[in-house]
Parts: C-alpha cells; sequence; structure tokens
C-alpha cells in the first residue's frame, strides 16, 4: 500500500512534473498538498502539452482521484480556466476533488503582495506575484476563507464583509488605492463557488480511507524543498511547506502513512532570481548548461543561474525530506561535457563545511570544494536501463547515490516518458537502485 511523495530537493525546476506524469500512470489517488497557482507542471503526452498549475498530474489517468489537498491555496478562476482547457481538449475532470478546507485566493492578497514587494525595495522576495503569500498569511492570522465558506453564500457574505473592511483599510490608507467594492466582489466568489461546489468535499476523509484501503496514492510536490518556509533559504522561500512533512499536513495524513519519499534532483543545479548558489558557473560552462539544458523559465523567460550539482544542499534536501529514492534527471545534458564536479562540501572562512548555514550572507561566502569525476562524451537518450549507460555515467549516477545519501531509482535522459532509465520498476517496487 504505497503512500509516495514527490518533492523537489533543491529550489523547484528539477523536472518533477514529468516524474509525478510517470508514476501518477501506476497511482489510484494523486493529490497536490502545498502551494497555488505559483507552480507549473508541463506535462507531454498522447494529447499534447498540458501547462497544470492547481489539478494534479494524476488527471491523465481515467481511473485515478485527483485531490487539491488543504494545504493548496486555491484561486477560482485559474482553477476554472484549467477545468475547462482540459474538458475541451478532451480530458475529463469528473474524477478531481478539492479540499473544503483548502484556502482561497481573493483580489487583495494581489493588491496587498504587489504593494509589500515594492515597498520591500532591496529585499523583495522576488515572488510569483500570484498573491499566495498573502493568502498563507491570512490563513495564519485567522483570516482566511476557505472553499468551506466559499460555498455557502451566506457564510461567505458575512465572512467576506469583515475581512474586506480591514483589507479595505489597509489598502486606503497605507497604500493610497481605491478601495474594493463589497458587492461586486462578492458576487464573482458567489458564482465561483456555485460553479465549484459539485468538486468540493473533505478530501482528507477521501485519502485516509485510500491509504487505509490499501490504494497507491502519490502525494505531488509544487515548490521544493529549499523554498519551503521552515527549512529553505530564508526568506527567499515560498510560504507553504514543499517538503515531505508538509506533504502529510497538507493532505490531512498521519506521517505514518507515508511509505516512500521520492526526491527529484537535477543533474546539476540551477536558481532562478536572486539568492546564493555556490556552484553557480559565471563562465562558458555555466553558458553552456543553460543552453543545452534550455534553463529559461517557462513563464517568465528568466535565464536559470546554472552549476555543477550541489550535494551539500543534495544531502540536507534529502535528510529533511527522509528521501528513500532518488530520480535524477537530465543525465543527458552532462553527455558532452570532459569532466564533471559535484560540491561535496564548502570551504567557509577557512573551514570545511559540510552543512547548510542559516544566515544567507554566510551561504553567499561559501566556496564549494569540488570532486571531479571523468565525463562519459556518449550520448545517454537511448538507455532504459542502468547497464545501458556508459560506465562514467553509471559511475557519476552511483557518486550522486552516495552523496546524497539515498538510491538513485530513476533517471531522466530526455523529455519524453519513455526516456527514463530503471532497472525494471518504480521506485516504491525495489529492486532497481543502482546504489
Ligand atoms: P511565491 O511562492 O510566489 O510567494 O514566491 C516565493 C519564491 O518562491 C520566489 O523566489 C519564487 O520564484 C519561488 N517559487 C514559487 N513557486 C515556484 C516554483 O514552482 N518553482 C520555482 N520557484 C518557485
Amino acid at each position: 500500500m504505497p503512500v509516495i511523495v514527490v518533492v523537489g530537493v533543491y529550489w523547484g525546476d528539477e523536472g518533477k512534473g514529468r516524474v509525478v506524469d510517470l508514476l501518477a500512470r501506476e497511482c489510484q489517488v494523486v493529490a497536490r498538498y502545498a502551494g497555488g497557482a505559483n507552480t507549473g507542471h508541463t506535462v507531454i503526452n498522447d494529447l499534447g502539452e498540458f501547462r497544470l498549475k492547481l489539478i494534479p498530474a494524476g488527471i491523465f489517468n481515467p481511473d485515478c482521484l485527483c485531490l487539491i489537498g488543504n494545504g493548496v491555496v486555491v484561486t477560482p478562476q485559474v482553477l476554472l480556466d484549467e477545468i475547462a482547457e482540459l474538458t475541451a481538449r478532451g480530458v475529463a475532470v469528473t474524477n478531481l476533488r478539492i479540499s473544503d478546507r483548502a484556502h482561497v485566493v481573493l483580489p487583495y492578497h494581489l493588491i496587498i503582495e504587489q504593494q509589500e514587494e515594492l515597498r520591500r525595495g532591496p529585499f523583495a522576495i522576488g515572488t510569483t506575484l500570484n498573491g499566495i503569500g498573502p493568502a498563507y498569511g491570512d490563513k495564519t492570522s485567522r483570516d482566511g476563507i476557505r472553499m468551506a465558506e466559499l460555498i455557502q453564500p451566506a457564510v461567505l457574505r458575512e465572512r467576506l464583509a469583515n475581512v474586506l473592511a480591514r483589507k479595505n483599510e489597509l489598502i486606503t490608507r497605507v497604500y493610497g488605492l481605491p478601495p474594493l467594492d463589497f458587492d461586486p466582489l462578492y458576487e464573482q466568489y458567489r458564482a465561483y463557488g456555485e460553479r465549484l461546489a459539485p468538486y468540493v468535499t473533505d478530501t482528507g476523509a477521501l485519502i485516509r480511507q485510500a491509504a487505509r484501503a490499501g490504494k497507491t496514492v502519490l502525494l505531488e510536490g509544487a515548490q521544493a524543498t529549499l523554498l519551503d518556509l521552515d527549512l529553505g533559504t530564508y526568506p527567499y522561500v515560498t510560504s507553504s511547506h514543499p517538503t515531505a512533512a508538509g506533504a502529510c499536513l497538507g493532505v490531512g495524513l498521519p506521517p505514518s502513512a507515508l511509505t516512500h519519499v521520492v526526491g527529484v534532483v537535477k543533474a546539476y543545479t540551477t536558481r532562478v532570481g536572486s539568492g546564493p548558489l555556490p556552484t553557480e558557473l559565471v563562465g562558458a560552462v555555466g553558458e553552456r548548461l543553460r543552453e543545452l539544458g534550455h534553463e529559461y523559465g517557462t513563464r517568465t523567460g528568466r535565464p536559470r543561474r546554472c552549476g555543477w550539482l550541489d550535494a551539500v544542499l543534495g544531502r540536507y534536501g534529502c535528510e529533511v525530506n527522509g528521501v528513500t529514492s532518488i530520480a535524477l534527471t537530465r543525465l543527458d545534458i552532462l553527455d558532452t561535457f570532459p569532466e564533471v564536479k559535484i560540491a561535496v562540501a564548502y570551504e567557509l572562512d577557512g573551514r570545511r563545511i559540510e552543512t547548510l548555514p542559516a544566515d544567507l550572507e554566510a551561504l553567499a561566502r561559501c566556496q564549494p570544494v569540488y570532486e571531479t569525476l571523468p565525463g562519459w562524451l556518449t550520448p545517454t537518450s537511448a538507455a532504459r536501463t542502468f547497464e545501458e549507460l556508459p560506465p562514467n555515467a553509471r559511475r557519476y549516477v552511483e557518486r550522486v547515490g552516495e552523496l546524497l545519501g539515498a538510491p538513485v531509482s530513476l533517471v531522466g535522459v530526455g523529455p519524453s516518458r519513455l526516456q527514463a532509465v530503471t532497472n525494471g520498476g518504480l521506485p516504491w517496487e525495489g529492486g532497481h537502485a543502482v546504489q
């Protein structure tokens, strides 16, 4: 009865969508547990290319129950657009359910976020401006509006009137902007509630029942470990808990229910936006990684900063998530490098350290200590088993597993679903790890 979490080990963009899509075909329940419309999973399959923001990737498997968990914040218009697009392209959404405890993103969240980011000046977080942070802030300060309230017009009216009055004070008195009108806002959200009501239910009860019945359950991570509010590179983090512990809270399963944690690791490290990146390569090698890997933000087109694989961060990510197996993506991008490096430690002010400092200024001063491995200079994209990988590629994969402290059970060698190396099993089936 596997209950599997798929989590990104670094800052996101590790290729989770691809791994989730691959695994979701085998699952009976797939649930999103954190984040909101600030993320995007690109899924390419027989029906074309889809970019999912809120709906779990299991939606392409007609036998799979797809849940948006209580830990997610829902932007109703984004969700309705996604439902409409999937339906128009022949994907049924009849198996979609939304937690009645999931919080709703409202227009004032977007205004507050924009204004606060502006006022942060040089300390701006560089958020996606989807209102995610303020929506989670309202959840914490007990001012949130949940799906359970959204679908009850009378309750929504009372609650929204109370919260909006206070938000409008902030909007007018602090930001000097015009207030939001209650009537049109209420009407718009009442209508959203009416349209979404058929999907809203107690998803926690459903998932606990599925886990008890021995069904295969996949908890689909969004964002990644180093963006976790508690465990990430604060303050350059998101406002939820993308880590495995957050998965339990975000769907209403107890920690003891988890049986496998799949950590998604890219074969090299990338980061978008500001913040320290110890293994960043600013010269020709970094440029080559970016070009070969098409490392540009999917929505903004911003170039991602690229560097060699950072095993210090990777080990931290695997430890805090309790990763039981690693899905190593994009190995093929390294095919043409005569040598490849892995940061095994940092040097900080003359000392060797192997852990992630909380102080970001200290992290920025960390110099990577590299281990150099020979490249393989052979295409890997046709390999389907570990034995078919060139010996040096295999050595690299094994070394990543050793350094990160978990076996590598899946290796991505190209963009299509089929271009994955395994030893004949899925990560929870065992018997296929290389370590
Ligand atoms: P927010 O989640 O919009 O509040 O943004 C906070 C930080 O998380 C910013 O640095 C974003 O770029 C980052 N972030 C949020 N979602 C994702 C994601 O799906 N992939 C990568 N970075 C993300």
